[in-house]
């Protein structure tokens, strides 16, 4: 298939390149577009066949559900057995933007579209690009990331190329994705509501509007048994191809530990890369190092994380040691994805 590749910005859309966009969805094939989080891979949510065609894309399972993007909250209605009051409040506090909601689908929405489940996930993106093309394709934009199943979602159109020139329709290419890390999932289909996957809309910030809510116990615990309730979550994702190990501990310890590490994977002849903060760069003995950005600064961790990981693949790096960081905050999201991509795989010092 030859994939088409344009250029919007978001700042001067042009309207009818967004209208050829929307049309190919509404005919049946994929566009991949820029969010705020990362690039989506869309298809008509209403479509049995478009669904299909994105696990296709992708290669992924599909009893792992895609979110419904939409562009206006009146729109929620359609899809949904009702907007809940919670759901309501959500949408006040934090759409458009990063946060997406589980609830009972209506009948609109095929079972394609959900892996099967009676719940569909609802996301309002904040991105005038992406907000102008999900109006274009008719409202409802089935997206998961852009990604090849199992890869880290791709932060800018360089890495979508990567992964799906030759598989879909277009790519729309928005610059560089400003959060860089997946949004806040939270199911509100429970009595308590509960939180799935962090992202940059934190749980506090949650609970300030909802009161309670829960935690999905897999987030962050890599020995816990129960199944992740985003059936996406239970993959090994986010994933480089080279072997990551985070190590966790006082951070002299840790910067000892990893130049030791590091010391002893380049005596095997291994590629090696550390992933580091800017407050310890300046202690490794390698010229390996790749900087996430100050530990001040959760955002610009966020921002890298996802680009560093892809740099380590473009570079064939064999082997990577990561800093931890503080799990609260955006820190919940970002050890949450950091976890994943090294398969739990840590040292604690
Ligand atoms: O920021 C984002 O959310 C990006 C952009 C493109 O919007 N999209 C994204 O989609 O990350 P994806 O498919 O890579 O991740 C969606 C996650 C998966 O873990 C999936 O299992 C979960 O959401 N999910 C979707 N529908 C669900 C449902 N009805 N119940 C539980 N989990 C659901
Ligand atoms: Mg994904």
């Amino acid at each position: 298939m030859d994939t088409k590749i344009i250029k919007i910005d978001e700042e001067n859309i042009d309207e009818a390149l967004i209208s050829k966009a929307g049309k190919i969805i509404k005919n049946g094939g994929l566009v991949a577009f820029p969010t705020e989080t990362v690039y989506g891979l869309g298809g008509d949510a209403l479509n049995p066949s478009s669904s299909k065609k994105i696990y296709a894309a992708k290669g992924r399972p599909s009893d792992n559900p895609l979110i419904v993007h939409i562009a206006d909250i009146e729109d929620m209605q359609y899809i949904t057995e009702s907007v809940t009051m919670p759901a309501k409040a959500l949408a006040d506090a934090f759409w458009p933007g990063p946060l997406t909601m589980i609830l009972k689908k209506s009948d609109k929405v095929p079972y394609e579209t959900t892996g099967g489940l009676d719940t569909v996930a609802v996301r309002m993106p904040v991105h005038k690009t992406a907000a102008a093309f999900i109006r274009a394709a008719g409202g409802y934009v089935a997206a998961p990331s852009a990604n090849l199943s199992g890869k880290p979602s791709p932060t800018n159109a360089k890495y979508v190329i990567e992964d799906m020139d030759g598989r879909i329709d277009m790519i729309i290419d928005g610059g560089d994705a400003g959060i860089g890390l997946e949004s806040t999932i939270v199911d509100l289909t429970s009595d308590i509501p509960m939180l799935l996957r962090p992202g940059y809309i934190t749980l506090e910030q949650l609970k300030k509007v909802l009161g309670s809510v829960d935690v999905d116990k897999t987030i962050l615990d890599g020995d816990c048994k129960e199944r992740p309730k985003a059936p996406g979550m239970k993959y090994r994702h986010y994933a480089p191809k080279g072997d990551l190990t985070i190590v966790d501990g006082d951070m002299e310890a840790v910067v000892n530990r990893i130049n030791e590490l590091v010391r002893e994977a380049q005596a095997r002849g291994k590629k090696t890369c550390i992933i580091a903060t800017d407050e310890n760069a300046g202690r490794y003995d390698t010229s390996y190092i790749k900087s996430v950005g100050s530990r001040d600064d959760e955002e610009t961790i966020a921002h890298r994380l996802y680009t560093i990981l892809r740099e380590c693949d473009d570079e064939d790096i064999e082997v990577i040691y990561s800093e931890s960081f503080e799990a609260s905050g955006i820190g919940q999201a970002i050890m949450n994805r950091l976890l994943k991509a090294a398969g739990h795989h840590v040292y604690h010092t």
